[in-house]
């Protein structure tokens, strides 16, 4: 689907210095954005309509919360910026192999993690004031944490690993697969098509964070938070499928993923301008987190951002007795594993922090929404 016009597209140049290739519809990057959605998470969403890339559709999958919970999110979000144009499709419910009961037994034995994500113990009070549903059932719906509302659109499917086969065979070669929570969907995706990875463009992911224990050791709550991967710790065996896959090009925000902290400074830069997504932001985007997904989509919009990075071979522990469950581990060409196809992939070590603030702030403050795109 082609949603933004020409003008849009041109408009998002002028303003984000963003290169699109193309003003016209069939030439712009497409994209599949698969997320843990939440209230206040529809910044990497608007950044892809800002830069004027054609958003084939939203993904969802359990990672912060359950994949239903996150899906409804990001319909809700849509809806209030009129933007449901933009198809949602509710991802895999649980990850390969994990389970809340299975994340709890190795936490017991190798250490909680400072977030837990979906897997949480579940807390029927915590819920009931605005919190999105963790462990138990994972088709509960948690109305209360639709502090955006509740939808009333649906999702295009349930079907999410379906969709993004069905996509990239239909463009070939043409879509970046954006993934800022598991690699569920993803894994599956690989599993059940082969040819999947490798016509898609590229792999972009938040997540994979390298060489920061010392700083889960060194710091306060927040500082273990952060540097802990739930992204890929929630679904290990789904992150190795994804990060082996013959993806074009794989590239990991990880460590820099850290690099911008959403302060309060920055939250009331953006509030300077009042809109339905800048009030969210002001109200629900969790002061002091990095800016997570924001800046891995940053990466993937354009690239040129970028200050530093590195290229390495990754695997991924799938040794459930192991501390490092779910981590990334990096090698050298000379000292790569012989019987393991593992694949290269760029690292990104820093971001022009300037430039991903400025993508950020006018993404929220100037959203486009559908009737913006209606002449295509
Ligand atoms: C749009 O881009 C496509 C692919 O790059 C090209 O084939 C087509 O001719 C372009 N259409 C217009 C109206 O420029
Ligand atoms: C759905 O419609 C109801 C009734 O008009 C409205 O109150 C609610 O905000 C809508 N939901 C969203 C997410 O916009
Ligand atoms: C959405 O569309 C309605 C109807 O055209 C309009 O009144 C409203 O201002 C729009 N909201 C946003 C956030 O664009
Ligand atoms: C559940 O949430 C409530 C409300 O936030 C809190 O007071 C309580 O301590 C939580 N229970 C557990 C077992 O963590
Ligand atoms: C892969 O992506 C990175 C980051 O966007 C880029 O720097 C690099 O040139 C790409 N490599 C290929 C082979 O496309
Ligand atoms: C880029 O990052 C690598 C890996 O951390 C580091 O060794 C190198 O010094 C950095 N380069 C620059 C120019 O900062």
């Amino acid at each position: 689907m082609h949603f933004f016009s020409s003008a849009i597209a041109a408009a998002a140049v002028l303003y984000a210095g963003v290169s699109a290739q193309s003003n016209n519809a069939t030439g712009r990057p497409k994209v599949i954005m698969d997320n843990d959605w939440s209230t206040a998470g529809f910044i990497p969403y608007l950044m892809a309509v800002d830069a004027g890339w054609d958003i084939l559709g939203l993904v969802s999958d359990t990672a912060n919360s359950w994949a239903l919970q996150c899906g409804l999110h990001a319909l809700a979000t849509l809806e209030r910026g009129n933007l449901s144009c933009i198809p949602v499709h509710k991802g895999a419910d649980y990850p390969m192999l994990n389970t809340p009961e299975i994340f709890q037994t190795w936490e017991l034995l190798h250490g909680e993690l400072p977030w837990q994500g979906a897997f949480a113990p579940e807390n029927t009070t915590f819920e009931k004031e605005g919190n999105d549903p963790t462990s138990g059932d994972p088709k509960r719906i948690v109305r209360e944490a639709l502090h955006e509302g509740y939808p009333n659109t649906t999702f295009a499917s349930n079907d999410a690993a379906w969709f993004m086969i069905e996509q990239v065979r239909k463009y070939p070669g043409e879509i970046s697969i954006y993934s800022a929570g598991a690699l569920t969907n993803i894994a599956l995706a690989v599993r059940m098509d082969p040819d999947f990875a490798r016509n898609t463009r590229e792999l972009v992911i938040m997540g994979g964070y390298i060489d920061v224990n010392l700083l889960e050791v060194t710091g306060g709550y927040l500082q273990a938070d952060i540097n802990s991967d739930i992204n890929l710790k929630i679904d290990p065996e789904g992150s190795k499928i994804a990060l082996s896959a013959d993806f074009p090009n794989i590239t990991v925000v990880g460590n820099a993923a850290n690099q911008i902290q959403m302060n309060q400074e920055m939250l009331d830069e953006i509030h300077e301008v009042s809109n339905v997504y800048t009030d969210l932001v002001y109200n629900y985007y969790t002061d002091n987190f990095p800016a997570w997904d924001e800046t891995a989509a940053a990466v993937m919009l354009d690239p040129s951002v970028v200050t530093n990075s590195t290229n390495f071979y990754i695997d991924v522990g799938t040794s459930f007795h192991s501390p490092t469950y779910g981590n990334i581990h990096a090698y050298q060409k000379q000292f790569m594993p012989k019987k393991q196809k593992l694949r290269e992939v760029n690292m990104i070590v820093s971001v022009d922090e300037k430039r991903v603030k400025h993508m950020i702030k006018h993404s929220v403050q100037h959203p486009k929404s559908c009737q913006d795109f209606r002449d295509n």
